[in-house]
This record gives structure tokens, C-alpha cells and sequence, in this order.
């Protein structure tokens, strides 16, 4: 499974790199304001600055809503830099747009889904990732890692190719339970990533083996 962080924050995007595990990022237009970048050409600076520091697939939220604004803006994002991925909400001018910007060799992460009906509809499209969006569904009070065991079933027996995302996850179980439902890649915060490190007995028995080498090096030592 890869590993990509959900942020437009350059510190947390340096250290999920300097980690050696991160395979990519993802941003969308909430993300980008979170961290006050506005403004055309702002917005595109950050995409070429992120896309500069990570090698692996860089998603980029189109804005537009109709075919032809979503088909020239995905272009245009695609064209800052050749790891961009362009980011199309699953609405019907987006999977028109997903089907047009894949059969011109434009890689694409369909956002916003939430059932596994627009999951076949946007592999049917031919989108490179497909982002089901977790957290939302278990906000509802629903079970959002069903909806990832479900596509990843679906996509298995149909031999669809999409990569399924798990996006919208926020803690470090939800990357473990996602890896076992089936996803391909889970998007996540610097913090849900760093949860993963911890267990208890792993301190209490670096503690342990710290002291004993200790405790062994005096006895030596007289
Ligand atoms: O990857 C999608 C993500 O950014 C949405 O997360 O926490 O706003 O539901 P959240």
C-alpha cells in the first residue's frame, strides 16, 4: 500500500519525506486555504513546489464544475509539473472530463465518492486513483471502511484498474483498517502516520535493552 499525505503544508510534506515512506500527496481547495495559499498564481506555485519536493503523484483539485472548465483546467494543472494528478469531483461533467483527460494520457483522482455505484462509474471512466472519502462516512454515524472492502471486491472481480485511495482518514487505525479492506494507497495527516510508530512494549523494551547494555558495560568496566 502506498503512503501519501493529505496536506498543502510544506513542513509536514518535509517530514513525511525525511521518513522514507512517502509515495505522494494529496490536496484539495479546503487544504490549500487552511494554509492561506490564495489566488492563482500563488495556488499554482505551491502545486510546482510541492510536485518539486516529492517525487510520487501530486493531486491537484480542478475548481471548475462543467466539462470543457474542468477538461482546460486539468491541462493546465497537469502542465506545472509531470507528477501532477488533476483532482475531479465525482459529478456527471466530472467523469465526462475523468474519460477525456484519461484518453490523452492525463492521470486523474476522482474525489468525493462515497458509494460504491460512483466508484465503478469513475473506473469505468478511467480514472488512475479513486478517492473514497472515510472519515465523512464514519462522521455519519455509517462504517466508511465497508465502502473500501465493497470496491476493492468490486474492482477485483471486474479487474478494474483504478487505484483505490482511502482519503478522508484521520487516525492510525483507520490506515491499518484500510490496508486490510484493500486499498492501494491511504491518504493521511503527518500525525495519523506518526500514530502508527507507537506501542508501549516497544518503549519499555528499548528501555530494557538501553539498561541491560548499561548494567553489562559497568559489571566490565569494575
Ligand atoms: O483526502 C480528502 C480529505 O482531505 C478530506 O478529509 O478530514 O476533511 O474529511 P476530511
Amino acid at each position: 500500500m502506498k503512503f501519501f499525505i493529505d496536506t498543502a503544508n510544506l513542513k509536514d510534506i518535509e517530514e513525511a519525506k525525511e521518513l522514507g515512506i512517502l509515495d505522494g500527496v494529496t490536496t484539495n481547495p479546503s487544504l490549500m486555504a487552511k494554509e492561506g495559499v490564495t489566488g492563482q498564481s500563488n495556488i499554482e506555485r505551491h502545486y510546482r513546489i510541492i510536485a518539486e519536493m516529492v517525487e510520487g503523484d501530486i493531486s491537484a483539485e480542478v475548481i471548475a464544475t462543467d466539462y470543457h472548465g474542468i477538461v482546460e483546467e486539468g491541462k493546465h494543472l497537469a502542465g506545472l509539473a509531470p507528477n501532477i494528478v488533476v483532482k475531479v469531483p465525482m459529478i456527471k461533467e466530472g467523469v465526462k472530463a475523468i474519460s477525456h483527460l484519461t484518453q490523452i494520457g492525463i492521470k486523474t483522482n476522482c474525489t468525493l465518492i462515497f458509494s460504491a455505484g460512483q466508484a465503478i462509474l469513475a473506473a469505468k471512466a478511467g480514472a488512475t486513483y479513486l478517492s473514497p472519502f472515510i472519515g465523512r462516512i464514519d462522521d455519519i454515524n455509517w462504517e466508511g471502511m465497508d465502502l473500501i472492502a465493497q470496491i476493492a471486491a468490486i474492482y477485483n472481480t471486474q479487474g478494474y484498474e483504478t487505484e483505490i485511495l482511502a482519503a478522508s482518514i484521520r487516525s492510525s487505525k483507520q490506515i491499518v483498517d484500510a490496508a486490510l479492506a484493500g486499498a492501494n494507497v491511504v491518504t493521511c495527516p503527518l500525525k495519523a502516520i506518526y500514530g502508527l510508530l507507537k506501542h508501549p512494549l516497544t518503549d519499555i523494551g528499548l528501555a530494557n535493552f538501553l539498561a541491560d547494555h548499561r548494567k553489562a558495560a559497568e559489571v566490565a568496566n569494575g
